[in-house]
């Protein structure tokens, strides 16, 4: 496929159904944008891998993937795979690669108590590109962290239609505020692309005097800006396909076809 052809697409790959939460950013910014959407749902959650089990995933499917449908870029819609191995899926794939990184930078800015909050999977909090983002970005503030893989679940059940209860939903994520100091939080950072998607139960388990924070429109504008000056065109219909059990991935038809997919297949 030519790259500089209007239906070539744009990969948007996540462990799961959180980089719906993007697609949605980037079809408000580029309706006419062609979109592969790739979830690697054999390899789910990957918030409980270790770094090594993530790198090696995501870099195997990510360069099958490029090779099978020569995208025009790939948006690594994880922020668990993008702390661990962005830098290096970069080094490997030809292929310009826009990742997910923490909203750390724009929270400090928001924060009035300057006390901030980070929720995201365990891995990504363990991460030294989150330390890193903190040294550079959060002087003088404090940024507390929390690991919240249960609500990667919730946010999964909520998609295929299963009622989720703000209860489930608090029991997950309240750690971050019922930590020492969490009572002055007033911003958090969505730090996982999968918890915008529990945007509702979060606002009525936090309360509605902490602002919820998430990268999806910077990741969408950054998209906008790599593909300057190419065209669009959704001639074909998009797709997206699942490394794991088709029939598993048939019950999310309804979050897909909200984003305008229509056909699933496996990998
Ligand atoms: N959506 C992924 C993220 O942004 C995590 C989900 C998982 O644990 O697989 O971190």
């Amino acid at each position: 496929m030519d790259k500089s052809e209007p239906h070539t697409p744009i990969l948007v790959f996540d462990s799961g159904v959180g980089g719906l939460t993007v697609l949605a950013q980037l079809r408000r910014l580029l309706p006419q944008a062609p979109v592969i959407y790739a979830a690697d749902m054999a390899g789910l959650p990957y918030g409980a891998k270790s770094e090594a089990e993530v790198a090696a995933r995501v870099a195997g499917l990510l360069g099958r993937m490029a090779e099978r449908y020569q995208p025009r870029l790939i948006c690594l819609a994880c922020n668990t795979a993008s702390t661990i191995a962005l830098g290096m899926v970069r080094e490997v794939l030809e292929t310009p690669i826009v990742g997910t990184v923490p909203a750390i930078k724009p929270a400090a800015a928001l924060t009035r108590s300057g006390t901030f909050g980070l929720l995201g999977t365990e891995a990504t909090m363990r991460q030294a590109y989150v330390d890193e983002l903190e040294h550079d970005f959060a002087k003088g503030k404090v940024l507390l962290r929390h690991g919240a893989n249960g609500l990667v679940a919730l946010a999964e059940a909520k998609l295929r239609g299963e009622s989720v209860s703000v209860d489930a939903v608090a029991r997950e994520a309240k750690g971050l505020v019922l930590q020492q100091g969490g009572e002055a939080i007033d911003t958090v950072v969505l730090a996982c692309t999968h918890f915008p998607l529990l945007e509702e139960e979060l606002r009525a388990a936090f309360g509605e005097d902490v602002t919820l924070l998430d990268g999806s429109e910077g990741i969408a504008r950054r998209i906008v800006a790599l593909t300057q000056g190419q065209s669009f065109e959704r001639s074909r219909s998009d797709f997206a396909v699942t490394t794991g059990e088709l029939e598993d991935f048939r019950r999310l038809a309804p979050a897909f076809a909200a984003q305008k997919i229509t056909r699933l297949e496996r990998f």
